[in-house]
């Protein structure tokens, strides 16, 4: 991240513009304490607000509306910045059309089958809205209630604490579950985000972030030449219902081995049923590092065009890189363009899809007394 830094002001530099002014070097000194402006009101008169941190040449802004992520700026090699993550500039589209843009996901990041599981001889329904199964939490997930969001600056680092209390039964599943969310934004310009959980009764949880990147800029076309490189040498195939078979398969010779860099587009259209059934990439890779006690570096995205890279490390066991297939061209973005498939991809860090009824994969099951940790830090450079 020196390099960014370093970049961010040789552009600033260039350009004739005080270091100062692209807040990394400046903010690293001061930690001026992230600011909040009204974005809009909810039908019934609720008020969501934006917040806005920079840090080391990394600049967020992010709602009170499901701790979206509603822009986040960094700049290529020669110091020039774009938002490089889809979103809506208001939040009329956020309630009514998103496709989880930017936001944080729970109950449970990714799909139940059916929607059902049993836990310690107990059966459990929950909200079902993606066909027979249920996504990102239900019908009403984490990604549509208004959190609580509170700023902070703490050394040199700035950023936002956000709470959610999902109540017993909420969504259908079990325990009063209280949600802490923190994004970080450090002096070398990581975003970080650390979650936390705690639950009255036993449950399952899952927690992501939706962001969808486009290191290019948002609304600047396709990401199939995007470079990625992920550390996983087997994924989670899946049925036509997108549910694991349980299965973990090797990536060898297949269009999922992303092991050395490639680029996202090289074989997409490779024919082959699982890409089929995605209707391009919407998989789960298992991760060679496992669960682990620190977040370590898995994978890499790279715009060769701008330069700009983004590095993510995680202490989570699995990576979901979904590759924008379901954007139709029916959404026009922040920046006033339409999105269409491929114009973005996810690469949303979590345990594996379906997890509480597959006994073999790693346990989501949270009880009292136990606190749930999941932290993944997003770097860049360019
Ligand atoms: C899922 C996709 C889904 C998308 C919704 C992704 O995490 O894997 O199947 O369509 O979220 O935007």
């Amino acid at each position: 991240m020196e390099l960014n830094r370093r970049t961010v002001i040789a552009g600033a530099a260039a350009a004739g513009i005080a270091a100062t002014t692209l807040g990394g070097t400046a903010h690293a000194a001061g930690g001026r304490k992230p600011a909040k402006e009204l974005f809009g009101k909810l039908a019934d008169g609720t008020k969501v607000y934006r917040w806005s941190l920079e840090n080391g040449g990394t600049r967020l802004k992010v709602l009170s509306w499901g701790g979206v992520v509603q822009s986040l700026e960094i700049p290529d090699r020669h110091g020039r910045y774009k938002n490089v993550s889809l979103g809506f500039d208001n939040i009329e589209d956020y309630v009514a059309k998103t496709p989880y843009f930017g936001a944080l996901i729970g109950r449970y990041g990714n799909r139940i089958a059916k929607g059902q599981f049993t836990l310690d001889g107990k059966s459990y329904q929950l909200s079902v809205n993606d066909g027979v199964n249920s996504l990102h939490g239900g019908a009403k997930g984490f990604d549509k209630h208004v959190w609580d969001v509170e700023g902070f600056t703490s050394g040199s680092d700035v950023g936002l604490v956000l709470h959610y209390t999902s109540v017993d039964g909420e969504m259908g599943y079990p325990g009063t579950l209280k949600a802490k969310v923190t994004y970080t934004l450090t002096r070398h310009g990581d975003w970080r985000i650390d979650y936390e959980a705690t639950t009255d009764k036993a449950t399952v949880v899952n927690l992501t972030s939706h962001v969808y990147w486009n290191l290019a800029g948002e609304g600047s076309g396709s990401i199939y030449d995007h470079e990625l490189k992920i550390a996983a040498s087997r994924y989670t195939p899946v049925d036509s219902g997108l549910i694991p078979t349980g299965e973990l398969a090797k990536v060898a010779g297949t269009p999922f081995d992303f092991r050395h860099t490639k680029t996202v587009g090289a074989d997409i259209r490779v024919a082959n049923q699982q890409l089929l059934y995605g209707k391009g990439i919407d998989h789960n890779w298992v991760l060679d590092k496992g669960i682990t006690a620190k977040p370590e570096h898995i994978a890499t995205l790279r715009d060769p065009s701008s330069g700009r890279t983004l590095k993510i490390a995680t202490d989570q066991p699995g990576l979901q890189f979904y590759s924008g297939n379901f954007l139709d061209g029916t959404l026009v973005g922040t920046g006033g363009h339409i999105y269409r498939q491929g114009d973005a991809l996810c690469l949303e860090t979590q345990h594996f899809p379906d997890s509480p009824n597959q006994p073999k994969f790693p346990s989501t099951v949270l009880r009292p007394g136990e606190t749930y940790r999941s932290t993944t830090v997003h770097s860049f450079s360019a």
